[in-house]
């Protein structure tokens, strides 16, 4: 008896053994919204990484890859550390005591930006969290289990990068010490990108940042922005730069995404925007949820703002709250359903009842919506697929 139970361990290794890695690593589910079509590294076999510098290599050339990160990739320290004169800026009410100085990157500190009474002080930075890794088209980037981590760096998907999909990776510590510390997720004239269960968290500047440039189609989904910090620009551990969305020609869809423990920007819209935001989960936001400036155009619903102060700081764009039940049947015509009623406890009011817009979204890719849940906290993040 006890013979047979060691032949069918073994039996079952060797199996495992034949079968190979490949075949368990693939991406897991296909984008819905704005980003629908993404298929990053498509059919090219995934392969693990075995060392910074290849993990590098792989994300940077121009090879159709599956990439897959079955642990830490810490790049801390590969690029040296950097000195300079920065500044701690005017939000830093509690110096040493959990506020953010400043890098001087794009002249912040000396171009008023920084606030009065910004004064100079000495930074010194991990070099490599500054800038993020320039990943090429057709990439899927994808975590085993929770173990999938790159520490110190962020990804860029700029410059005409197309059809990438990171999944289920964890990126984190990009000298959160400092504000333009680094950037954890990039997009910046791009086109067909998805960001699915990851995490973000302990990051100097944005968790998520659509620059300047086109960047098209994106999806964001089932994603985890963690603000806790112990270096916040509004002295309260909870992280200010969280989602920046200015694209000049952006369509973006955020869906259940868990968004914890910011204190602005989370997100900020504006350039030309139309961002679907749609069943995600706001929670313990000491500031303000969305900014939506010129140009940005926003349909927000079936949202869970839960202990978020101002859900909607100012609007000088367009954007649809999804204020009543009567209401949100307008959607119908552009977004194919009747928009979800956002649900809201212990928060502001998010108000938004701009319609002209909606016809933004017609054709397109829209995501469906389901009634505003808090399970979002549960099921957003890494390994949870
Ligand atoms: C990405 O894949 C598409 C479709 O196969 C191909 O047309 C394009 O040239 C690829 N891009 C790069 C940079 O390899």
């Amino acid at each position: 008896m006890k013979f047979s139970i060691l032949a069918l361990g073994s039996a079952i290794s060797v199996h495992a053994a034949v079968l190979g890695k490949k075949a368990t690593y693939a991406v897991v589910g296909k984008p819905e919204g704005f980003g629908t079509g993404t298929t990053g590294g498509g059919s090219a076999a995934c392969a693990i990484p075995a060392s910074v510098s290849e993990l590098k290599t792989w994300l940077t050339d121009s090879v159709a890859r599956c990439i897959v990160l079955d642990k830490e990739y810490n790049f801390k320290g590969t690029e040296g550390t950097t000195t300079a004169t920065g500044c701690r800026p005017a939000s830093n009410k509690c110096p040493g005591a959990g506020g953010q100085d400043a890098i001087n990157m794009a002249s912040w500190c000396t171009n008023g930006n920084a606030g009065a009474g910004v004064t100079s002080i000495s930074v010194t930075y991990d070099t490599a969290g500054v800038s993020g890794i320039n990943v090429g088209s057709n990439k899927s980037i994808i975590g085993v289990g929770s173990k999938g981590v790159i520490r110190g760096k962020g990804l860029r998907m700029a410059n005409g990068a197309k059809n990438v999909i990171i999944q289920n990776i964890h990126i984190t510590e990009l000298n959160p010490q400092y504000i333009w510390g680094g950037d954890a997720i990039t997009v910046d004239g791009s086109d067909l990108i998805w960001i699915d269960h990851c995490k973000i968290s302990l990051i100097g500047r944005q968790m998520f940042v659509a620059g300047t440039g086109a960047s098209n189609r994106v999806t964001i989904s089932n994603t985890e922005f963690d603000g806790q910090t112990s270096w916040s620009a509004t002295c309260d551990n909870h992280h200010y730069w969280a989602i920046y969305l200015t694209g000049s020609s952006d369509l973006i869809t955020m869906k259940n995404n868990y968004i914890h423990h910011t204190s602005g920007r989370s997100p900020k819209v504006g350039g030309n925007s139309l961002v679907h935001a749609v069943n995600n989960y706001w929670y313990a936001n000491s500031g303000h949820a969305f900014d939506n400036g010129a140009g940005g155009k926003v349909v927000a619903e079936g949202n869970v703002f839960q202990n978020v102060v101002t859900p909607l700081l100012a609007n000088s764009g367009s954007f649809f709250g999804s204020p009543s039940t009567s209401a949100n049947a307008v959607c119908s015509t552009n977004l194919g359903h009747v928009c979800q009623l956002n649900a809201f406890g212990s928060s502001g009011a998010l108000g938004g009842t701009d319609t002209a817009f909606l016809t933004n979204f017609n054709g397109k890719s829209v995501a469906t919506a389901s009634a505003a849940s808090s399970n979002i906290a549960s099921l957003a993040g890494v390994g949870k697929i």
